[in-house]
């Protein structure tokens, strides 16, 4: 009877070890020890057993019992918890296929190619010009004087080069008005129609503020241009960039390059020009803008009384983050890659 015990017990064992669900162990439960189990009509024969032979054997049947039910308690729960097994590579033609992710431009991008269509239909080109720069194109040839006290606000980063004696130093381009000169150089005779879209730099670094960034400078120079060109331009671009139910207007300001010069505003898209805690009493600065300074014109090679001309430069980010209503508490977050921002967009 010892033998047909450990018989038992190894026959139900590797039956346990081998079940794939739970109802496969309740049926191997029932088979072992349930009422017509083979365990339990073994056990009928015990009385037959000699009396002194008794107590080992019921010891020993005892501890198979409890060994079989263990195992199965332990198989239902490696069952619980392993996961399903994975499927072989089953290639099925007939399942629709995965989407793969699809990715979008950067907003910055986005802005860019939308601000660069916009003018274009105007008859604007764009252009590039470099972004290592020397002083004479940023700051000199735009009737910058040397060592005005105006130059700090643009707080240039100074490359380690030898400065050229006519040209001076080289610089990372603080603003896109670097391009006016370099275009009046290119075209040399008007008409000119310039955007130039390009990387800033500056030192500085806060949560509105980041040390590289992005402008558009608008330069146009003709035959009698006016300031009534300049508005309706700004107009034309607010309108198509902002919507149809903005507004822009033009306050007395100061450049060095520019004779008016004037700060740029546009009407607020939340309160909608009547005035909210995003704006200022219902406007938002956009930026510069002015009328060429004969100066300029002359260092750019152009006549200034036979020609005329309008510019206006103004941060991608800015009007970017005045259109979308995006709160971004700090700009960095443009340039940081993250995917739970950008994915928004
Ligand atoms: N370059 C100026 C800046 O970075 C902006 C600007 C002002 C550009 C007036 C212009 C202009 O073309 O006419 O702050």
């Amino acid at each position: 009877m010892e033998e047909q015990l450990i018989d038992i017990k190894n026959a139900a064992l590797s039956l346990i070890l081998d079940a794939k669900d739970k109802a496969e162990l309740e049926e191997i439960k029932l088979q072992f020890l349930g009422r017509n189990g083979t365990f339990t009509l073994i056990l009928k024969d015990l009385p037959k057993i000699p009396k002194e032979k008794r107590p080992a054997v019921g010891q020993l049947a005892n501890s198979v019992k409890i060994t079989i039910s263990d195992a199965i308690d332990r198989q239902n729960l490696k069952l619980k918890t392993e996961k399903p097994k994975q499927q072989k590579d089953v290639l099925d033609v007939t399942m629709p296929g995965h989407k793969p992710p699809l990715g979008h431009h950067h907003l910055i991008t986005q802005a860019i190619s939308e601000i660069t269509a916009i003018f274009e239909k105007i008859g604007f080109t764009r252009v590039k010009y470099p972004e290592v720069e020397w002083d004479w194109y940023a700051f000199e040839g735009l009737n910058f004087p040397k060592d005005h006290p105006a130059r700090d606000d643009w707080e240039t980063f100074f490359i380690k080069q030898k400065p050229d004696p006519k040209k001076g130093p080289v610089i990372l381009t603080p603003h896109t008005s670097s391009g006016q000169i370099r275009e009046m150089e290119r075209v040399k005779t008007p008409p000119i129609r310039m955007l130039n879209i390009a990387k800033c730099y500056r030192r500085q670094s806060d949560v509105s503020h980041s040390p590289m960034f992005h402008q558009f400078e608008g330069l146009v120079v003709d035959k009698n241009i006016s300031i009534t060109h300049l508005k309706g331009t700004l107009d034309y671009f607010v309108k198509s960039y902002f919507g149809a139910n903005r507004k822009s207007r033009i306050r007395p300001y100061h450049f060095q390059f520019t004779e008016p010069s004037f700060e740029v505003d546009v009407s607020c898209g939340i309160c909608l020009g009547r005035g909210c805690k995003l704006c200022k009493a219902g406007w938002l600065e956009m930026g510069g803008a002015g009328m060429v300074h004969p100066n300029v014109l002359k260092f750019g090679g152009i006549n200034s009384k036979e020609y005329s001309g309008f510019a206006f430069g103004w941060g991608v980010e800015r009007v970017l983050m005045m259109k979308e209503g995006i709160e971004i508490d700090d700009l960095r977050l443009l340039y940081s890659n993250n995917l739970d921002f950008l994915e928004q967009f």
